[in-house]
C-alpha cells in the first residue's frame, strides 16, 4: 500500500531533510511515554502517603506525561483554540458573576437561573459554560446544568479573579502584538518601556504603568485589579521567610538595632503590604518597625492592613527617606526595569543604607541557565512585551548590581520555589 503525503523540504546549508508530516498525528515523544508513566505512578504514590511536598513533583510529571503523549496537531488546537477561548470565557464569567452564584452551594444551577440571575443571554451563557466544563473549570452536571470544583469557587473571589481582567487589560494584548513587533524591530529585545510590544498591542503611546493609573478606558478598574493579582500570585508558593530558607534570626534579627524607633524592613514597592503582612505571620516577634512604600494611589488603594505596618508614601526614584535600617526589601520591582533603571533605583537604596550593618533583599526569580521552569520563562516574556524588561540569570542580576556599589552575599532558593532570595550588602571600601 503506498501513502501519499506532502513532503516538506527544509534546506540546511545544501544538504536537504525531507519532513514526513505525518510527524504531526503521533505523540510528541513516544520514547519517553513508559519513564514517565513510571514517575508519575512512583510520585502519586509517595504523594497518597502523605507527603504533599511532593504534589508539585507529582504535577511536573503529570505534565511531561501529557506533552509527550500530545500529538502536535493536538497542541496546536489546545494552544490556539482551547486556552486562549478559554481565558475570554472565564473572564466573562467572571464579569457576569457566575462563578459567584455558582459557588454559593454543590447545588447545581441551571443556565436558564444562572442566566435569570446575571443577566446574560441563556444561548450565551449556555455556550461559554460548556466549553468551561469541557476544560474543567465548572462540573457538568446533566443538560446545561453546572456546579462547583475548587477553581469555580476560587474564580468567585475576587483577589483571584482579578487575574483574568488584570492580564487583558495590560499585557494579553502586548503578548499578541511581540512577533509584529519583532519583525519590524529586526528581532531585538526591546530595552525601553516607551518602545515595546505594549505600544503596538495596545495601539497607545501610554507606558504599561500609565494604564494601571486608569488609562485603559476598557478596564477602569485595572489598578486595582492588577494589586489583586500581585497578592495573589505568591499565595501558597514557598517563601523566604519559611523555616530552612533564609536565615531570618541569624542574619536580619540577630544584631539588629535596640534603639527605640528602629527600622527592621521597608518594603520598596510593596503594593498592597501583602509581604510584610506575610513577615508579621511568620515572625510575630521580629523587633523593629517595618514600613510599607508604594506610590499614593497604591496605598490609598489598601483595604486593611495589619496595624504593626506603617505605610509611607514614597517614589523609589527619589531620595529613600528610610536611613539606616536593618534590611531594603525589593520584591518582584526589578523585573520591570531596564538595567540602567534598576541601577538608578538600587542607587537610592546604596545612598541609605549603613555599611557592615544594612541589607538589600532582592526576591525575585534567578532564571537557571538551563531547566528554566515555564513560570519563570512566561514571566520573562511578559515583562519584555509589556516594559521592555526582564527576568535575570545569576550572571545577568551580578552585572546588574555590581555597578552599584552593592556585593551579592549570597542566593537563597527555596526548594520547588520559582523565586529565590538575593542578598546583597554594601561593598567595603578600601
Ligand atoms: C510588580 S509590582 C510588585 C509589588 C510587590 N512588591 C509584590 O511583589 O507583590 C511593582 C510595584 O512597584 C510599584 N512602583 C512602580 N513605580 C514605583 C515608583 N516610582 N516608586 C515606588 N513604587 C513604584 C508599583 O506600584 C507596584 O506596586
Amino acid at each position: 500500500m503506498t501513502r501519499s503525503y506532502e513532503a516538506n523540504g527544509v534546506g540546511v546549508g545544501s544538504q536537504e531533510t525531507i519532513i514526513d508530516p505525518i510527524i504531526a498525528i503521533k505523540p510528541s515523544a513516544p520514547q519517553k511515554i513508559p519513564q514517565l508513566v513510571q514517575d508519575v505512578q512512583s510520585r502519586f504514590e509517595t504523594f497518597a502517603n502523605g507527603s504533599l511536598d511532593t504534589r508539585l513533583e507529582l504535577l511536573e510529571a503529570a505534565r511531561s506525561l501529557v506533552h509527550a503523549l500530545e500529538t502536535p496537531q493536538e497542541t496546536l488546537i489546545q494552544q490556539a483554540w482551547v486556552q486562549p477561548t478559554a481565558f475570554a470565557a472565564i473572564e466573562t464569567c467572571i464579569d457576569l458573576g457566575v462563578f459567584k452564584v455558582l459557588a454559593w452551594s454543590d447545588e447545581p444551577k441551571t443556565v436558564e437561573e444562572l442566566a435569570l440571575k446575571t443577566g446574560a443571554a441563556p444561548d450565551l451563557l449556555s455556550r461559554l459554560l460548556k466549553h468551561l466544563a469541557a476544560v474543567d473549570v465548572v462540573v457538568e452536571t446533566g443538560l446545561d446544568q453546572y456546579s462547583r470544583n475548587g477553581l469555580t469557587t476560587t474564580l468567585s473571589i475576587k483577589r483571584y479573579s482579578d487575574a483574568w481582567p488584570a492580564i487583558s487589560g495590560c499585557s494579553a494584548s502586548a503578548v499578541s502584538a511581540m512577533p509584529i513587533w519583532f519583525k519590524e524591530n529586526g528581532y531585538n529585545s526591546p530595552i525601553d518601556g516607551n518602545n515595546s510590544p505594549f505600544q503596538t498591542g495596545f495601539r497607545t503611546e501610554c507606558l504599561f504603568f500609565d494604564f494601571l493609573r486608569g488609562k485603559n478606558p476598557d478596564y477602569p478598574d485595572l489598578g486595582s485589579q492588577f494589586n489583586n493579582l500581585m497578592s495573589a500570585y505568591h499565595q501558597g508558593r514557598a517563601s523566604w521567610m519559611d523555616p530552612n530558607t533564609y536565615p531570618v534570626q541569624e542574619k536580619l534579627i540577630d544584631g539588629a538595632s535596640t534603639k527605640e524607633n528602629h527600622v527592621l524592613i521597608v518594603d520598596v514597592g510593596g503594593n498592597k503590604g501583602h509581604d510584610l503582612e506575610e513577615f508579621r505571620l511568620k515572625w510575630p516577634n521580629a523587633p523593629g518597625r517595618l514600613i510599607l512604600q508604594d506610590l499614593p494611589q497604591i496605598l490609598e488603594d489598601i483595604k486593611s492592613l495589619d496595624s504593626a505596618i506603617e505605610p509611607m508614601a514614597h517614589d523609589f526614584y527619589t531620595e529613600q527617606p528610610v536611613k539606616g535600617a536593618r534590611a531594603y526589601f525589593l520584591h518582584s520591582v526589578l523585573h520591570d526595569w531596564s538595567d540602567e533603571t534598576c541601577q538608578l533605583i538600587l542607587r537610592r537604596l546604596v545612598d541609605a543604607m549603613t555599611p557592615g550593618y544594612s541589607k538589600l533583599l532582592i526576591n525575585e526569580n534567578v532564571v537557571p541557565d538551563i531547566g528554566a521552569h515555564c513560570q519563570a520563562t512566561s514571566l520573562d516574556l511578559i515583562m519584555l512585551a509589556d516594559l521592555g524588561a526582564r527576568e535575570r540569570t545569576e550572571k545577568q542580576w551580578r552585572e546588574v548590581i555590581a555597578p552599584t556599589g552593592l556585593v551579592i552575599s549570597k542566593i537563597w532558593t527555596p526548594v520547588n520555589s520559582a523565586e529565590s532570595l538575593i542578598e546583597c550588602e554594601l561593598k567595603e571600601i578600601g
